[in-house]
């Protein structure tokens, strides 16, 4: 009898983990994936167009939650999900990532008493204001497995106590989508489109609550990104929770900052391969930018990934203009070296895999056997 193992997803950056972890179960007829999608993200844009670009089975499950406050949509995530996961009789639940429905998929596996699997465990900002910090610290509270993409990672659970025995250094399996995708990629004509072939630009995401949600800050944040954009010109490819703030708070932007839809997994891929810098809050973009070797400024006062800044290219741009500024005083015109750090190799899904199989009991697998 295979082991039952579902596995959630629900926001944009999940996407590029589950594909990779999908694709390394595959093949193995011990472990029958079962793909839920929560729908905390819905427009094509932030969801269907992933999945056909990482190439993602269909769901067999959609939950269909939607938007909400905090509590709500964690809650609907786990009124609908209970009952899913009851009819499926899965041995154990697979989380990705630190969104809503990282942490509502933990609670209602653990509490049906079914393994609870974390991939990209142990980062920590250590920064409670950001609902990301606490959906990754209740997550890992409750895993059984837990596996991580940097040091850091291993550290930090370490230290919370974790037995040694349940962490797994696997690599980053964003990572893994990342090189499986990039040539392809590279293909689309997005540069081309925007004018941009052969052209320096810097490319812009912002859509973290406490950059965006309070006028005040968000107008802080473009004023320098104006002043930058007077340099380099700026693209800014919009999460729908900034817009709705741009526009509500009737902001205006100089010409030099080019706003955007959301882009496609690969448009946005290219955009950032071809970047002179990046400016950005998200968590997935100092990864990539990071293995793409592309200058990244964090507009944030910390980082759960500190792997991107020991071994990457990414500085950490604090989220005034002063600070902002400054550090763009100090990487202006340079070339940034960077390394890529330990494991970020596009064999993360292949380590899961194998720590799934030994978690499980099942026999070592000659194929899965990489580094786990
Ligand atoms: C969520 C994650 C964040 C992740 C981000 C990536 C949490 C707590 N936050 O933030 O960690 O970095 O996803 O995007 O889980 N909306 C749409 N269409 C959609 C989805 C959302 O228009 O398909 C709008 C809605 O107005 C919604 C708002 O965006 O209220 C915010 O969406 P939500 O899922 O609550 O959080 P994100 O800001 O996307």
């Amino acid at each position: 009898m295979s082991k039952k193992l579902a596995v959630l997803a629900g926001a944009r950056p999940n996407f590029m983990k589950v594909a990779p972890l999908m694709a390394a179960m595959a093949e193995d007829s011990d472990l029958d994936p079962v793909l839920i999608h929560t729908g905390q993200h819905y427009d094509d844009a932030m969801s269907g167009s992933f999945l056909r670009d990482l190439q993602i089975p269909p769901p067999k499950h959609h939950l269909q939650v939607g938007s909400g406050t905090h509590a709500q949509q964690t809650a609907e995530i786990m009124k609908r999900l209970e009952p899913v996961l009851i009819e499926e009789s899965a041995e154990g639940v697979i989380v990705v990532g630190d969104v809503n429905s990282t942490v509502a998929g933990a609670l209602v596996g653990s509490k049906l008493g079914m393994a609870v699997i974390h991939a990209e465990a142990g980062l920590r900002s250590f920064d409670r204001t950001m609902p990301e910090e606490i959906n990754r610290m209740v997550t890992d509270a409750i895993s059984d497995l837990l596996l991580v993409t940097e040091e850091s990672g291993r550290v930090n659970l370490l230290k919370e106590g974790h037995d040694e025995k349940r962490i797994v250094m696997v690599g980053n399996l964003m990572v893994d989508s990342l090189r499986r995708h990039l040539e392809d990629a590279l293909k689309t004509d997005i540069v081309r489109r925007l004018g941009l072939e052969g052209k320096k630009y810097g490319l812009v995401t912002l859509h973290r609550p406490a950059n965006v949600d309070d006028q005040e800050k968000l107008a802080e944040i473009v004023g320098a990104l104006a002043t930058i954009s007077t340099e380099l010109p700026l693209y800014w490819p919009v999460h729908p929770r900034t817009r709705a703030r741009i526009q509500s708070g009737g902001l205006a932007l100089p010409e030099r900052i080019h706003l955007l839809e959301p882009l496609s997994y690969f448009d946005f891929l290219h955009m950032q391969a071809k970047a002179e810098t990046i400016f950005t809050d998200s968590g997935g973009i100092q990864e990539e930018s990071t293995v793409l070797g592309v200058k990244c400024l964090t507009l944030r006062e910390n980082t759960e990934r500190p792997a991107t800044i020991e071994y990457g290219t990414n500085r950490l741009a604090g989220t005034s203009a002063g600070s902002i500024l400054s550090a763009w005083d100090a990487v202006r015109g340079q070339n940034l070296r960077g390394s890529i750090p330990p494991l970020w190799d596009g064999q993360a899904g292949v380590r899961c895999h194998a720590a799934l199989r030994k978690f499980f009991a099942l026999p070592v697998r000659e194929k899965s056997v990489v580094n786990a």
